[in-house]
């Protein structure tokens, strides 16, 4: 994805002959994307991934949409959301548009009996609780809390959680996720004043290779229903790819905060773009260092993007009364900051602990009804409050 990777045994020449010790060959596949333009992978299979046997059932998981043309700002309290045995089952879509969507899962259990794939959307998953192993069939990833998986549009995995306590922040893109074009040179390579670099990315360096025939079921995403498909042969069946198409994890403790005098703005903490929405990491920093800087956000309107901001631990200074596992969605079309008395509080602050996941989307987003079950109803009024009094001589 980010740059060239291989692993497992490969020709010395893309579409030749690959021959198995019995003589016969192995099946070659080009997985890639946007046609033959964008990003793609070889891979070499032992069985034809061609090999459908059954369209069994087909089920729309598309989001029911409780607002529409939102103008309110929300927040959502997101370890609301129940705890369910399947992966699958777990995911619950609180935000959505047409380029991308924003899903909570607590999911229990492995997903044990069936593959998945989803070929709408490349996910971005961001681990919050628990550790585990992504499995694809292009390699396997481990995972650990702070972690963003990063998995292309039609990569077939599963997911090996290592406990019941799973907390993941999903986001679903129907458009390509890369890293920030303006921290690549023209070759590709991190630049020197990117807040990560290539050493940062974990690319798989396990592959699971079953060379197995019978009933394999995938359950495929495809314009938002899932569709469940029989194959006869293993889906991790591949000796061996290369290429620029695969998954990789980056953790967001390895982002490296930038900092000034003055407050910087969202685009310091940018870890992912796609033409359609952008996605920052706030990590512990240091803060603003003029001597009469004020560390907190001024109030801002983003006029024409929406912002999501998914708060993972830490003290988070310019909110009062937020929570781990909070989300609040500050709409286009009206200004938001800081909520009374924190801009006050923040005055002579050095540095924050805080840990959040920011999504800002240019086009609007839509509230779910699943969002509706977790929503604060009252926290678009919440600046009313007035500001704490000023601390008194000698406090
Ligand atoms: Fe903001």
């Amino acid at each position: 994805m980010p740059f060239y990777h291989k692993l497992g045994n490969i020709p010395p020449k893309r579409h030749t002959q690959f021959r198995k010790p019995d003589g016969s060959l192995y099946y070659e596949q080009l997985f890639g994307t946007i046609g033959f333009d964008g990003m793609s992978t070889n891979s070499y299979h032992e069985q034809r991934p061609t090999q459908v046997k059954g369209i069994e059932k087909r089920y729309s998981v598309a989001p029911k949409i409780a607002q529409s043309n939102n103008i309110q700002s929300y927040r959502l309290k997101g370890f609301q959301v129940k705890p369910e045995n399947d992966y699958l089952e777990s995911r619950k879509t609180v935000l959505v548009n047409s380029d991308c969507a924003i899903v909570l899962a607590a999911p229990k259990l492995s997903t044990t009996n069936y593959f998945y794939k989803n070929t709408d959307a490349d996910e971005l998953i961001f681990v919050h609780k628990g550790t585990g192993k992504l499995r694809t069939h292009l390699g396997n990833l481990d995972f650990k809390y702070g972690d963003y998986l990063l998995i292309p549009r039609g990569i077939i995995y599963k997911m090996d959680f290592d406990t019941e306590n799973n907390r993941l922040f999903i986001i679903e893109s129907r458009r390509p996720i890369y890293t920030p074009k303006r921290y690549r040179n023209w070759f590709g390579q991190l630049l020197e004043h990117s807040p990560f670099c290539e050493r940062d990315i974990r690319r798989p360096q396990e592959l699971e290779t079953y060379n197995a025939s019978g009933d394999f079921l995938i359950k495929v995403k495809k314009q938002d229903d899932i569709i469940e498909m029989t194959y006869a042969s293993h889906p991790f069946d591949v000796i061996g790819y290369d290429g620029y198409n695969y998954p990789y994890a980056f953790s967001i403790h390895d982002f490296e905060p930038i900092t000034g005098r003055i407050h910087q703005p969202p685009p310091v903490h940018q870890t992912f773009e796609t033409d359609a929405f952008v996605v920052c990491s706030f990590v512990p920093r240091l803060y603003d260092y003029h001597p009469q800087s004020i560390p907190a956000p001024y109030n801002h309107s983003n006029i024409d993007s929406d912002e999501v901001l998914y708060y993972v631990d830490g003290d988070f200074m310019s909110r009062n009364d937020v929570e781990a596992g909070h989300i609040s969605l500050h709409p286009a079309g009206i200004p938001h900051g800081p909520h009374p008395g924190a801009t006050e509080r923040s005055i002579g602050k050095t540095k924050t602990d805080e840990l959040a996941v920011m999504v800002d989307t240019f086009k609007p987003l839509m509230v779910t009804e699943e969002a509706m079950k977790i929503a604060d109803n009252s926290y678009h009024k919440s600046w009313l409050k007035p500001p704490p009094a000023p601390p008194k001589e000698g406090d």
